[in-house]
C-alpha cells in the first residue's frame, strides 16, 4: 500500500454540511428566477395546465394576487404569455393596445409595480396558424413578419413592459425591434433575445398552456437544429451586434454545453430557460414517487448556474421559493 502522504484526500472539504458550504461553488437565489405566467382572456378562469401540474391559466381577475403571492415568494420577475380569445392570420393580438399581454401589463404595474415584467414577443399565441410569423405561401415570410413583431414590442413598452423578450426566431428581429422601440421614446428598455432557440420536442406542454401549436408543419425553418452548437455562437453574436442586453438559451437542460458557449464568448447576462417538457417530466416523476423532486430540481438548477446561466426562466420557480 502506498504512504499516506503519496495521494490526495479531496474527502477532506466535504466533511460536513458547513464545510460543504464554505467550498460550493455555485449557489441558487430567489434573484435568479423568471416565471412564466398564461394570461388568458375571459373572466374567473384559473385552468391547472394537465400536462403541467401546478400551473395555471390565469384570467386578469386573479392576476393581482397572483403577483402578491409571488412578491411575497420572493419573486420579483415573470414572464407574460397571452392566451387569447380570437385568432387571426396576422396574429393582431399581440400587437393591439388592448391585447390580453398589454392589459395584464398595465395591471401589474398599477397593482405591483415592483414585480418586473418581460414581455414575450411573439405571434404564435394569437395567429390562427400558430406560426411565430405571417404566412406567405405555405411559409413564414420572415421580412413581413418583422414589421409586426415591432409593432408588438412597441405596443408592450407602452403597455409598460420592463423588457422586452422577442422568442420568435425572424432573422434581424432584434435589430429591428432595437430600432421601433429607440424611434418610439423606448430607449432604456431592454431586450432579452431569444438568442439561440432550438426547435425542440421539450416544448409540447408549453403548446397546450398557450394554444400555440403550429396547424400545419413545425418550426423547424426559423428555429435551430439542436444538433449544431457553432450555429448558436453565430445567432449569439448576431443579437449582440444588433443591440441585445440578455441572451437566452432554450431549452436548458438538453444544452448545458451551449449555456456554457455563450457565457464564454460573450459578456451579457446569459438566461437558461427551463422548458416546460423538462418540468413536466420531473413533475410526472415525482407524482409517481419515482424521484426525490426537491433533490433533483435543485441539483438539475444548479446545474444551469454552474453551465454559466445568470438567470433561469422556470416554472419551478414557486417551488424553489418554498424549498430555499
Ligand atoms: C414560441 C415559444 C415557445 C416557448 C415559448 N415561446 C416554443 C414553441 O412553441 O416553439 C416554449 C416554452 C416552454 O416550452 O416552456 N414563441
Ligand atoms: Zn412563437
Amino acid at each position: 500500500m502506498a504512504e499516506t502522504w503519496q495521494f490526495k484526500r479531496h474527502r477532506r472539504l466535504r466533511s460536513s454540511t458547513a464545510m460543504r458550504s464554505l467550498v460550493r461553488e455555485n449557489n441558487l437565489t430567489m434573484d435568479d428566477f423568471i416565471y412564466p405566467l398564461f394570461i388568458m382572456e375571459g373572466e374567473g378562469i384559473k385552468n391547472e395546465v394537465p400536462s403541467m401540474p401546478g400551473v395555471y391559466q390565469i384570467s386578469l381577475d386573479y392576476l393581482k394576487e397572483e403577483a402578491e403571492e409571488l412578491l411575497s415568494l420572493g419573486i420579483r420577475a415573470v414572464m407574460l404569455f397571452g392566451v387569447p380569445g380570437d385568432k387571426d392570420e396576422q396574429g393582431s393580438g399581440a400587437f393591439a393596445d388592448s391585447g390580453i399581454v398589454q392589459q395584464a401589463t398595465r395591471l401589474i404595474k398599477k397593482e405591483a409595480p415592483e414585480l418586473l415584467v418581460v414581455a414575450d414577443t411573439c405571434l404564435c399565441e394569437y395567429t390562427s396558424h400558430g406560426h411565430c410569423g405571417v404566412i406567405h405561401n405555405h411559409d413564414v415570410d420572415n421580412d413581413e413578419s418583422l414589421k409586426l413583431l415591432a409593432k408588438t414590442a412597441v405596443s408592450q413598452a407602452e403597455a409598460g413592459a420592463d423588457i422586452i423578450a422577442p422568442s420568435n426566431m425572424m432573422d434581424g428581429f432584434v435589430a429591428v425591434i432595437r430600432q421601433a422601440l429607440d424611434e418610439a421614446g423606448y430607449k432604456n428598455i431592454p431586450i432579452m433575445s431569444y438568442a439561440v432557440k432550438y426547435a425542440s420536442a421539450y416544448y409540447g406542454p408549453f403548446r397546450d398552456a398557450a394554444d400555440s401549436t403550429p396547424q400545419f408543419g413545425d418550426r423547424k425553418t426559423y428555429q435551430m437544429d439542436p444538433a449544431n452548437r457553432r450555429e448558436a455562437l453565430r445567432e449569439a453574436a448576431t443579437d449582440v451586434e444588433e443591440g441585445a442586453d440578455f441572451l437566452i438559451v432554450k431549452p436548458a437542460m438538453s444544452f448545458l454545453d451551449i449555456v456554457r458557449d455563450v457565457r464564454n464568448n460573450h459578456n451579457t447576462p446569459v438566461v437558461a430557460y427551463n422548458v416546460s417538457g423538462e418540468y413536466s417530466m420531473v413533475k410526472a416523476a415525482a407524482l409517481n414517487g419515482w424521484v426525490d423532486e426537491k433533490e433533483l430540481v435543485l441539483e438539475k438548477l444548479t446545474a444551469m448556474k454552474r453551465a454559466g446561466a445568470d438567470l433561469i426562466i422556470s416554472y419551478f420557480a414557486k417551488d424553489v421559493a418554498k424549498w430555499l
